[in-house]
C-alpha cells in the first residue's frame, strides 16, 4: 500500500463523519450498528467485519456482518454462541490485533462453510471507561487485509466503537426509562384505587350505620340509606374491577393479539372520560401470528396509543387489526387530531417513541409508517411479516 495522502485523509475523514452522522440521525439502532461496521470494513480495508452485542445466553441479542453475502450467511448457518475469540472479545476489554488468529491458543473453531480467517483486529464496544463501572457493551471484529492490520486501523475502528458504544447506551438508556414510566403508572393506579374504592367504602359505613339508627324510628328513611348502601357498594365494586384490569399484564399467549388488543382499547376509553377521545377496535381475519410479531404488534400499538391519547387532542381514535397478505398482519392506529410534522420531530430528536417504535419493527423484519400533518391527524401504520 503506498503512502496515506491528504486526499486519502479526507476521505477517511468523511467515511468516519458519516458513520458518526448516522448515530445522531434518525436510524434505527439496528440500521447504526450496520453502518459502523460497513465503514470499519471499508475503511480498515478488511475483507471481512462483524459487530456482536452479547445476551445473557451465551450467544448474540445482534450479530451484524459485514462482506458476508446472504448465501454464504445462510451456508454459515445460525448465530454464533460466544467461543473462541467471540468471547475473548466479551470478556477482556482489550484490543486484539494479530497476524493469524488461527495460531492463537486462545482460537477455537468455526462452522464448515465459515470463510477462513487470517489476520485479526477485535475492539471491544466500552460504555464509558471500565474503571468507572463501565461495562463491555459488545465488540466489533475484523478480519484478513493483506499485509495485517496496523496501528491506524486500530485508532479508525476504536472511534467508531466509542459511536456503536452510544448508540447502544442511548436504546439501554430508553428501554431503562419505559420500566421507569411503567413503575409511576403502577403507583398512580395504585393511589387512584385507594382513593376511589376508599372513600367509597367510608361512605358506605356511614350510611350503614344511619340505616341502623332510623330502622326503629323511621323505616322509610332506613330503606333509602340501603338503597343507597347498594349504589355505593356496587360502584366500590366497579372501580375495583376496572383498576384491576388496567393493572392485570397483557396475556398474549392465553388471551391472543385481537382480544388483549380489544380489552386494552377498552380499558383506555373507559378511561378517557366525558372530555376525552373516544376508542375504537376493529378487526378483519387477522392471522394468529408468532409471539415475538404478536408482543411487537402490541407494544406498538400501546405506544401509539399512548401518544395520540397525550399529544394529539383527538375527539376519535381507531385501531384496526387486518391481515397482510396470507400471513402477515397490519395494523392502523388512526386519530382526527392535532397532528405534527414527522420529518421535524425526528430530526429534531424528540422521538424516542417513533423510533422505539420503527426498531421494534424492523426486529420482526416490518415496518413502521407515520402519515401526519399539522392539523391533520395521525395515522400509524404497522406492517409485520407473519410465520
Ligand atoms: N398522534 C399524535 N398526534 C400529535 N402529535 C404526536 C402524535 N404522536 C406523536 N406526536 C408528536 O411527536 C412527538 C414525538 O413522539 P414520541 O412518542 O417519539 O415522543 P413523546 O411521546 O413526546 O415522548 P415518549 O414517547 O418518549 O414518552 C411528540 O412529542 C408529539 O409532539
Ligand atoms: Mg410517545
Amino acid at each position: 500500500m503506498g503512502p496515506v495522502t491528504a486526499a486519502d485523509e479526507l476521505s477517511t475523514a468523511r467515511r468516519l463523519s458519516a458513520a458518526v452522522l448516522a448515530v445522531s440521525d434518525q436510524l434505527t439502532v439496528p440500521e447504526v450498528l450496520q453502518t459502523i461496521v460497513d465503514t470499519a470494513r471499508e475503511l480498515a480495508a478488511a475483507e471481512y467485519a462483524a459487530l456482536g452485542v452479547p445476551d445473557d445466553n451465551g450467544s448474540f441479542a445482534q450479530f451484524l456482518v459485514s462482506g458476508v453475502s446472504a448465501e454464504q450467511q445462510d451456508a454459515i448457518g445460525p448465530l454464533p454462541r460466544q467461543h473462541g475469540f467471540l468471547a475473548v472479545m466479551l470478556r477482556e476489554p482489550a484490543i486484539q490485533r494479530l497476524d493469524d488468529i488461527r495460531a492463537d491458543p486462545r482460537f477455537d473453531w468455526w462452522p464448515s462453510a465459515h470463510p477462513v480467517l487470517e489476520a485479526f483486529l477485535g475492539v471491544p464496544i466500552l460504555s464509558g471507561s471500565l474503571t468507572n463501572g463501565g461495562e463491555i457493551l459488545g465488540a466489533l471484529y475484523l478480519a484478513n487485509k493483506p499485509g495485517g492490520f496496523t496501528a491506524h486501523d486500530e485508532e479508525l475502528v476504536r472511534v467508531l466503537a466509542a459511536h456503536a458504544a452510544i448508540a447502544l447506551t442511548h436504546a439501554r438508556l430508553y428501554a431503562r426509562s419505559r420500566e421507569l414510566t411503567i413503575a409511576e403508572e403502577r403507583a398512580r393506579i395504585a393511589h387512584d384505587l385507594h382513593d376511589a374504592v376508599a372513600q367509597r367504602l367510608f361512605g358506605l359505613r356511614l350510611t350503614a350505620q344511619a340505616a341502623d339508627l332510623l330502622i326503629d324510628r323511621d323505616p322509610a328513611a332506613a330503606r333509602a340509606r340501603l338503597a343507597e348502601v347498594t349504589t355505593l357498594a356496587r360502584e366500590a365494586a366497579e372501580e375495583l374491577h376496572a383498576a384491576v384490569l388496567e393493572l392485570r399484564p397483557a396475556r398474549l399467549d392465553e388471551d391472543g393479539l385481537p382480544d388483549v388488543l380489544r380489552k386494552q382499547v377498552q380499558i383506555l376509553d373507559r378511561a378517557s372520560g366525558a372530555g376525552g377521545p373516544r376508542l375504537h377496535y376493529s378487526q378483519d381475519e387477522p392471522p394468529v401470528l408468532p409471539p415475538s410479531q404478536q408482543a411487537v404488534v402490541l407494544r406498538v400499538a400501546q405506544e401509539s396509543l399512548h401518544n395520540a391519547v397525550r399529544h394529539a387532542g383527538a375527539r376519535e381514535i381507531h385501531v384496526r387489526l387486518t391481515r397482510l397478505g396470507s400471513c402477515g398482519a397490519r395494523l392502523e392506529i388512526s386519530d382526527d387530531g392535532a397532528g405534527f410534522d414527522v420529518a421535524a420531530t425526528m430530526r429534531a430528536g424528540r422521538s424516542l417513541g417513533l423510533r422505539s417504535m420503527r426498531d421494534r419493527a424492523c426486529s420482526v423484519r416490518g415496518s413502521a409508517t407515520f402519515t401526519s400533518a399539522p392539523g391533520g391527524g395521525t395515522v400509524v401504520y404497522l406492517e409485520v411479516p407473519g410465520a
